[in-house]
């Protein structure tokens, strides 16, 4: 029996933070380890494209996503990396599967919903106003993107959840229509602690929130961040409620158990914010100094090794790619 595959995909848009570390890399890389799976992971650069049209961000985002991944500990030996515009049977498979998604389940998809709700609240008239295409069909790139490398399992937050669901329900449809098992039915893998990283004003960290902390910022950056991090008015010697703290959650993420305990003590026992920042920042930066290294090196002195492992990953999935799409035009009859 051939092996279960799983794949996932990170939209570049943006420097990539200590809530998409949290949320999306390190269960990634973390999955990548499993035996007895095939692992396909790709940068989701024509989805990105949906909002960001600077032709420089969007190449040097996707690059800084590719180098974040292999700087973090994902092995390119291990897994198949690629960006998504270089699998053109994607984009095949993305107009075939617009043949067998109903209209009305993109109209209930999440992002197109908030966006309507959005012209409305601001009393537009178009309540489609600012929605291209891609946004509307979003979800059936992602569809694509899932059913041509036959996912099984698809490790992603919270908020995608519905994608895979929409994925699950197109191939459902595909399948049924032809009598026949062309794609493998996805399901979602969600990061079971479900933690949703508070920024530096205590909402979730986003980037439309500009509240957020780049995993690869310099250390000095990285301090005055952390230095910025909301607190409450709570002097030195006061007692401080963990559990409320961002500085704490933040902490949590990076120390050791007994370090997290002994940390927590400080909290009740009234700890000053400025010490508390200084310990934070201390173990944030012993997590991150090592993939920061070898992130700038990846992304500055060595960009033909990134420049190679992409390029490594597109046969490989374009094989996959190819007999997927075999299967699917002799079921729809264009062989
Ligand atoms: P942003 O909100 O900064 O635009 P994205 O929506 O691009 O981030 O998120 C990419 C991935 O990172 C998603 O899988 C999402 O679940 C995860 N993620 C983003 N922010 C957080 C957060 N604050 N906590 C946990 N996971 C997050
Ligand atoms: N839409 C996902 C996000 O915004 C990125 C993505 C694109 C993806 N295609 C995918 C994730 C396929 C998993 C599988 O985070």
């Amino acid at each position: 029996m051939s092996q279960e595959v799983i794949l996932t995909g990170i939209k570049p848009t943006g420097m990539p933070h200590l809530g998409n570390l949290v949320g999306a890399i390190q269960p990634s890389v973390d999955l990548s380890h499993k035996k007895d799976t095939e692992a396909f992971y790709f940068i989701a650069d024509y989805h990105a494209l949906t909002g960001l049209k600077n032709a420089k961000e969007l190449s040097q985002f996707s690059r800084e996503i590719a180098a974040a991944w292999i700087a973090l500990g994902l092995d390119p030996e291990q897994v198949v990396l690629y960006r998504q515009s270089d699998i053109p049977e994607v984009f095949e498979l993305s107009w075939i599967l617009a043949c067998f998604s109903p209209k009305g389940l993109m109209n209930r998809a999440h992002a197109y919903k908030a966006a309507v709700q959005k012209n409305q609240e601001n009393g537009e008239t178009d309540l489609d106003a600012g929605v291209n295409m891609g946004v509307y069909t979003y979800p059936i790139l992602m569809a694509a993107d899932i059913l041509l490398m036959q996912a099984r399992w698809v490790p992603v937050g919270g908020d995608q959840v519905q994608h895979i669901e929409i994925a699950r329900d197109v191939a459902q449809y595909f399948n049924r229509q032809y009598q026949r098992e062309v794609f493998t039915l996805p399901e979602a893998l969600i990061d079971e602690s479900g933690a949703v990283i508070p920024g530096l004003d205590g909402r979730k960290m986003s980037k439309s929130y500009q509240n957020t902390i780049p995993i690869f910022a310099p250390a000095a950056t990285l301090q005055k961040l952390v230095a910025r991090i909301a607190t409450d008015s709570t002097r030195p010697g006061e007692p401080k409620d963990p559990n409320a703290s961002t500085v704490f959650h933040l902490y949590r993420l990076v120390a050791t158990e007994s370090e997290t305990d002994t940390f927590r003590k400080a909290f009740l026992a009234g700890i000053a914010w400025k010490d508390a920042k200084d310990q934070l920042y201390e173990v944030l930066n012993r997590r991150l100094s090592g993939p920061r290294e070898r992130y700038h090196a990846l992304l500055e002195d060595d960009r033909d090794t990134l420049d190679r492992i992409l390029s490594e990953g597109v046969p490989k999935a374009r094989a996959v790619g190819a007999a997927t799409m075999r299967k699917v035009r002799k079921a729809i009859g264009v062989n």
